[in-house]
Parts: structure tokens; C-alpha cells; sequence
């Protein structure tokens, strides 16, 4: 079969380039309290971003998307916003911010930045004058208030679960209750609402003047909602289909207004600044919409994320895929890992359970970390999976610490937890601080050289094996392995399609317009290797290929 995509990204005039280097980047995300901490106050901050462009520049990467920097009380790991066009005083200013861009630009890394749209924090300015303006008011309305049911209005409006399980209404002195489909720090706006509307195409437009290159849309599905007057219960909400954009709140069809509008400020720019969604949606027919270039322009697709390492799920995931961004008039994105689910090398090393092979990471978490885990396979396969995935047509998402082969960190104690999902679903679900640990720069050292003054997340001692110190010399170490991959995906970066090429079971092969050739074994046993000058592999190749192995070849 063969899967080929005309694209514009052939056009290699410089105007283009500069419109269209989002389709096939490396983009870094950065998740900033835990990258570097500059003054020594346990919380990475901008300056020790700033401090380590040499080291993304060094990586190849195309450009860092920052998840929030944003001034927050931390109920949510910023993703709680207090004010959307400030620097969060304890890791930065906005002065640093500017530094920070520049020093990017200078080493021709593009900014895009995680933009929160469907709730703000409860200490926002909006939601402080909401409490206080009372029921009915103006001020209320930029958000979701409702009254309660039952004879005093003392119970919620309805029985639904926030995402972070416990309830989704909380009810404030005067007796309503607002809406958070997230923490209770996390009130839900009103969408509906004009000023809201206009607020939020400020804050995009403010963030575009001072450099920014894109924004990364948080939750991008959910901020169109339609609440009847009766609400349904959260068995029946469940029930509602998401294919037809009527669901009451999720991927609602009206959502598209909005990220309609944020296109035509986006364009104002030039080049256009671009946009990627979050956006969990029933098909792949849904998420197109959001990246259509009349709106955001681009949209996760976490196919990759979900599937197990397994040749017949990622064959399958690809071609839809490719398909899908060529419907969209996008191009499609890869992801393993990023700051919301178990890190890929732990996830690919865990035994099968319950008939699933990777996807049981959060068992594994939830077990202490005690269920079998096989650190080496797990890496192994890891570097397999990135290798494809950094071979494929359109952007790699790629999480900071995947470079270096770093492990999700199951052993945190229960009173160092910080994600609200963990305490709000307790002993159900395990949370996300495991894969948001600071970042191991040194072998040894003080919080293994993220900064002079602790980590405000547990590192286990097995750190320093994956810091950047240690792999930075070792030529077989993932950290090289990346290095090498980005700059080679530089040089033989082709036209945005593929052609499958026949192959022996458990085995991929595709090869790009230009002659460039990948080459999966998914099985564990050697395979024969296919003719061509081998560019890179994943691992030890000699006159076969091995198991659980990737190489690119040049016919
Ligand atoms: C997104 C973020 C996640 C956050 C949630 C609520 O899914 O990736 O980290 O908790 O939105 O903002
Ligand atoms: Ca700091």
C-alpha cells in the first residue's frame, strides 16, 4: 500500500520555509518547574532554560514548547492560571521571558507555549471578582455558576466527576456552586461569554508580540458547552455520543467558532503563528477540524502514545494518520511522551497485564513500582519506537528527559505528591509527578545538577546513570543516539509521505520520497537486514538486523 501526500513542504522557497516549519519540526517540550533551576530554589525557572539553550541547540531541536510558566499557586502544575499575561515570579519575569525568546531566536529555536482556555485558576482576577460580584452578576457570567439542587439549593447542580475524579461543582459562600471539570483550583469559563472571548484574543496577541512562534491549546475540546436547564446525570453524560458535536461539553461543534476567530489573529503575524490542539476526540475526522488551517492549524494525535509497541497497531496508526493531516490540509504529529502519561522507556519494559502489553503503566505506578519491569527492554524498545517515530513524515513531539532514556519515577512518597489527580483519586489513580521529576544533568552532585538547592520532586539514585553528564560522552548513549537522529532527520528531510515496502512479518520498512529508508524489528530475533548504507540504528547492527531495533538506510 502506498500512502503519499502532496505537500506544500516541497516548496523550498524561504518564504515558505518561514510559514511552514512547523509541519515536520522537532518540537522539545519543556515542563519548566522541572528543567533547570538557575537560583538554586529547588524550581527550575527561565534563566535555567536559558542557561541550557546550548544544550537544546546541541540536541537539534526545531523549536520548545513551554508548558505554563504562568503565575500559579500550583494546584495543577500551572496549568491553574492566575494571570495569562504574566511570568510566574517564582521562576522568572517577564524580562526573562524576553531573554529567553531571544536566546531561542539566536539559536534558531521557535517558542510555542502552552495556552490554558478552558479554565483559569481561582485566584485569577476574574474569578476573585466573580465570588465577589455575587449571583446573576456580570462577573459570575464569565464563568459557570449555577444554583443547587434539593430544597436549598445544597446540592450540586448535578452528580458529575471533575477529571481528576471527586466532584465537578463546588459551591461557594453565597450557596451557588461554578463548574471545573478539572481541580476545584480550576473553574471552567464561560465560553459564551464575549468578554471572555476578547480576553483570551489579547492575551494571544501579547504573547505574539513578544516573540512567540505558536501556542500549544490546552484542552482544546472542551471549551464550547451547552448546560440545559436540566442537567443530565453523569451515567447518562457518558452515554452521549461524541461523534456528532452535540455532546454537552465535549468537542462540541460551536468550539470551532472560537478557534476560528484565534486563526485570524494569528495571521495577523507574519509569518502566521501557529497552534497545535489537545484535543481528545471521537475520530480522526473530528480532530481534523482542528487543524484546518482555518484554525489552529494543527492538533496532537496521540495514536503512537496509546498503541503498544506492536508492528500491525503502528503500521495501522501511521497510514490513518498521514491520511487524516492530508483531509486536514495539516501534517500529522508524533508523541510518546510527554508531562500526562507514564514515560515510554518505562511503559515499553513492563510485563503484559491483562492482556495489554504496554499500556499498563499506571498498574505499575499504582504497585510502587513492584510489578515486573525490565529496564533494559524497555529502553531498548524505546529507541526502536523513536527512531521510527523521528524517521516518519510530519512533527515529532518529543518530552524532555526521552532523550536521555529516562524511566517514569514510581517510588515518590505519598506526601511528596504534587498532582491533584493523585489526591483527589487516591489509590486509584497514581497521578503524573513520576514522569515530571527534575531533570538529571550531572552524574552526581546536588539534585544531580538541576540546581544548587534540591529538587522539589524526588530523583531516585539510578538518576545520574541517565543525567546528560553521563551520556553525553558515551557514543552509544541515547542522548547521542538523538543528537544524531535530529541531525541526520535535517539533512534527508523529505516531502511529507511514505511508501510502505514489503517486509517480513514483524518487520516495518518505509522509505521516503528522497530514497531515505526506515526499518523496524519489532520481533526479538534477528531479521535479515535490507540493502542500503546504514545512516544510524538504534542499536548494535552487524549483517542483521536485530531484535527490538531500528536503522535508516540510504539506497
Ligand atoms: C491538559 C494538560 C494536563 C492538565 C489538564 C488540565 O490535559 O496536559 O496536564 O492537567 O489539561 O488543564
Ligand atoms: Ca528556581
Amino acid at each position: 500500500m502506498t500512502t503519499v501526500i502532496d505537500s506544500e513542504a516541497a516548496d523550498h522557497t524561504a518564504e515558505a520555509d518561514a510559514a511552514t516549519w512547523w509541519r515536520q519540526a522537532a518540537v522539545y517540550q519543556i515542563y519548566p518547574r522541572s528543567f533547570a533551576d538557575a537560583n538554586g530554589d529547588g524550581i527550575g525557572d527561565l534563566q535555567g532554560i536559558i542557561s541550557r539553550v546550548p544544550y537544546l541547540k546541541g540536541l537539534g531541536v526545531d523549536a520548545v514548547w513551554l508548558s505554563p510558566f504562568y503565575p500559579s499557586a500550583l494546584a495543577d502544575g500551572g496549568y491553574d492560571v492566575d494571570d495569562y499575561r504574566d511570568v510566574d515570579p517564582k521562576i522568572g519575569t517577564l524580562d526573562d521571558f524576553d531573554e529567553m525568546v531571544a536566546a531561542l531566536h539566536a539559536a534558531d529555536i521557535k517558542l510555542i507555549v502552552d495556552i490554558v482556555p478552558n479554565h483559569s485558576s481561582n485566584r485569577h482576577v476574574w474569578f476573585q471578582q466573580a465570588l465577589a460580584a455575587g449571583k446573576g452578576s456580570p462577573e459570575r457570567d464569565r464563568y459557570i455558576f449555577r444554583d443547587g439542587l434539593g430544597e436549598n439549593g445544597e446540592l450540586p447542580p448535578s452528580d458529575w466527576t471533575s477529571m481528576f475524579g471527586g466532584p465537578a461543582w463546588t459551591q461557594v459562600a453565597d450557596g451557588q456552586w461554578y463548574l471545573h471539570l478539572f481541580a476545584s483550583e480550576q473553574p471552567d469559563f464561560n465560553w459564551d461569554n464575549r468578554e471572555v472571548r476578547d480576553d483570551f484574543l489579547t492575551t494571544l496577541r501579547f504573547w505574539c508580540d513578544r516573540g512567540v512562534d505558536g501556542f500549544r491549546v490546552d484542552v482544546a475540546h472542551g471549551c464550547a458547552k451547552k448546560l440545559d436547564d436540566v442537567l443530565p446525570t453523569q451515567a447518562e453524560l457518558d452515554e452521549i455520543s461524541t461523534t456528532d458535536g452535540n455532546h454537552p461539553i465535549w468537542d462540541r461543534n460551536e468550539v470551532h467558532e472560537i478557534y476560528t476567530e484565534w486563526r485570524q489573529v494569528l495571521n495577523e503575524y507574519d509569518p502566521p503563528r501557529i497552534a497545535v490542539a489537545e484535543a481528545w476526540v471521537a475520530s480522526a475526522e473530528r480532530r481534523a477540524r482542528y487543524a484546518s488551517p482555518n484554525e489552529l492549524g494543527q492538533a496532537f494525535n496521540f495514536d503512537l502514545l496509546e498503541a503498544d509497541f506492536d508492528p500491525e497497531q503502528f503500521r495501522e496508526i501511521v497510514s490513518t494518520n498521514l491520511d487524516e493531516a492530508k483531509i486536514a490540509g495539516s501534517s500529522t504529529t508524533w508523541v510518546f511522551s510527554n508531562h500526562d502519561v507514564v514515560r515510554h522507556a518505562t511503559r515499553y519494559g513492563l510485563a503484559p497485564l491483562n492482556g495489554r502489553k504496554v499500556k499498563q503503566g499506571r498498574e505499575w505506578l499504582l504497585s510502587g513500582g513492584t510489578l515486573p519491569l525490565d529496564v533494559e527492554t524497555g529502553l531498548r524498545r524505546a529507541r526502536a519506537a523513536s527512531l521510527f517515530m523521528l524517521g516518519l513524515p510530519g512533527s515529532a513531539y518529543l518530552y524532555q528527559g526521552e532523550e536521555l532514556g529516562l524511566g517514569e519515577v514510581a517510588d515518590i512518597p505519598a506526601d511528596e505528591h504534587q498532582d491533584p489527580a493523585y489526591f483527589r483519586n487516591p489509590g486509584v489513580d497514581p497521578g503524573r509527578d513520576g514522569c515530571r521529576v527534575p531533570l538529571p544533568w550531572t552524574r552526581d552532585g546536588e539534585s544531580f545538577g538541576f540546581g544548587s538547592g534540591g529538587a522539589h520532586l524526588p530523583q531516585p539514585s539510578w538518576f545520574g546513570d541517565r543525567s546528560v553528564e553521563a551520556e553525553d560522552s558515551d557514543p552509544d548513549s541515547t542522548l547521542n543516539l538523538y543528537r544524531r537522529a535530529l541531525a541526520l532527520r535535517e539533512e534527508l528531510q523529505a516531502a511529507e509521505s511514505l511508501e510502505w515496502v514489503d517486509s517480513p512479518e514483524n518487520v516495518l520498512h518505509f522509505r521516503r520520497p528522497n530514497g531515505w529508508e526506515v526499518v523496524t524489528n519489532f520481533s526479538t530475533g534477528p531479521v535479515e537486514l535490507p540493502a542500503g548504507r546504514v545512516l544510524i540504528s538504534s542499536g548494535p547492527v552487524g549483517d542483521t538486523l536485530p531484535g527490538e531495533t531500528t536503522v535508516w538506510l540510504r539506497s
